[in-house]
C-alpha cells in the first residue's frame, strides 16, 4: 500500500525538537512511531518534505536512522526546511553508506507503485516570492514537476499521483502554473504539506480543476501516514 505524510520535522541531532511548540507537537516522535505502527515493510510512505532540521547529511543522519527503524519504504521529497538536501547522487550514496535501505528520493523521477506513478517535487508557494532569484527557482520547480510527471507517464498509462511540499492552492492563493501542469497531465490527486498549526484553517482540501487536494502535514493528520492506495 501507499501512504503519504509531510513535515515530520525530526531533529535528533540539531536540537530543534518541535516539542517546544507544545500542542500537537508535544511528544511528536512517539506519535510518529505510533502513527507508523500499521505500516508494513511492503508499504511505501511518501514523505512530503520538511523531514529533518539537520543542516547537512551528517546532522540529519540520526533522523534518517530513526526513519530506518520505522516500517515501510520511504520516498523523500524536498521541503523548504530540508537544508541537508544535496544532489540526488550524493544523498543516495550517503543512504547506501549508512545502510539506510528503506530510504530513497522522489526528485526529477517517478516510481511505479500499485499500477500508479508516484510523482512529485517541492513546488512553489507565495512565501517564496520574497526571496532572491525567485523567478529562476520558480521555473526550476516547474521543470522538476514536469520532469517527474513525464517520467511517471513513461512508467504507466494508469494514474499519476502528485506529491508536493507546498500547497498549490491555499486560502485566496492559487499557483496557476503548478495547478495548470497537474491538469495538463491529468493528475486527479495531489497531496501536500507545509501548513502547520493555525495555517491548517486556511488549507484547501477538495477538488479544483479536476484535481483533488489533500493536506498531509504531520500535525494535521495526527502524525499518522494517510493511505493513498
Ligand atoms: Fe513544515
Ligand atoms: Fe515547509
Amino acid at each position: 500500500m501507499l501512504y503519504a505524510i509531510g513535515d515530520l520535522h525530526l531533529s535528533m541531532k540539531s536540537g530543534k525538537e518541535m516539542d517546544v511548540f507544545g500542542g500537537a507537537w508535544q511528544g511528536y516522535v512517539r506519535k510518529i512511531e505510533r502513527g507508523f505502527a500499521h505500516i508494513t515493510d511492503e508499504d511505501t510512505v511518501v514523505l512530503c518534505g520538511d523531514t529533518s532540521w539537520g543542516l547537512n547529511l551528517g546532522e540529519a543522519l540520526p533522523d534518517f536512522q530513526f526513519l530506518e527503524t520505522l516500517p515501510g519504504r520511504k520516498l523523500l521529497l524536498k521541503g523548504n526546511h530540508d537544508y541537508f538536501w544535496d544532489t540526488a547522487a550524493k544523498q543516495l550514496a550517503f543512504f547506501a553508506r549508512h545502510n539506510l535501505a528503506k530510504l530513497s528520493l522522489l526528485h526529477n523521477n517517478a516510481r511505479l507503485i500499485g499500477g500508479a506513478a508516484v510523482c512529485g517535487t517541492r513546488g512553489w508557494f507565495y512565501e517564496e516570492e520574497r526571496l532572491a532569484h525567485s523567478e529562476k527557482i520558480f521555473r526550476r520547480e516547474l521543470g522538476r514537476l514536469r520532469a517527474s510527471l513525464e517520467a511517471g507517464r513513461k512508467l504507466t498509462d494508469g494514474e499519476l499521483l502528485a506529491f508536493l511540499h507546498y500547497p498549490p492552492i491555499h486560502s485566496d492563493y492559487r499557483c496557476e502554473e503548478v495547478a495548470g501542469i497537474l491538469g495538463e497531465y491529468g493528475v486527479k490527486r495531489c497531496y501536500y504539506g507545509h501548513l502547520h498549526g493555525r495555517a491548517h484553517a486556511s488549507a484547501f482540501e477538495g477538488e479544483d480543476g479536476g484535481v483533488s487536494y489533500r493536506l498531509v502535514a504531520a500535525d494535521y493528520v495526527d502524525f499518522t501516514p494517510v493511505r493513498v492506495l
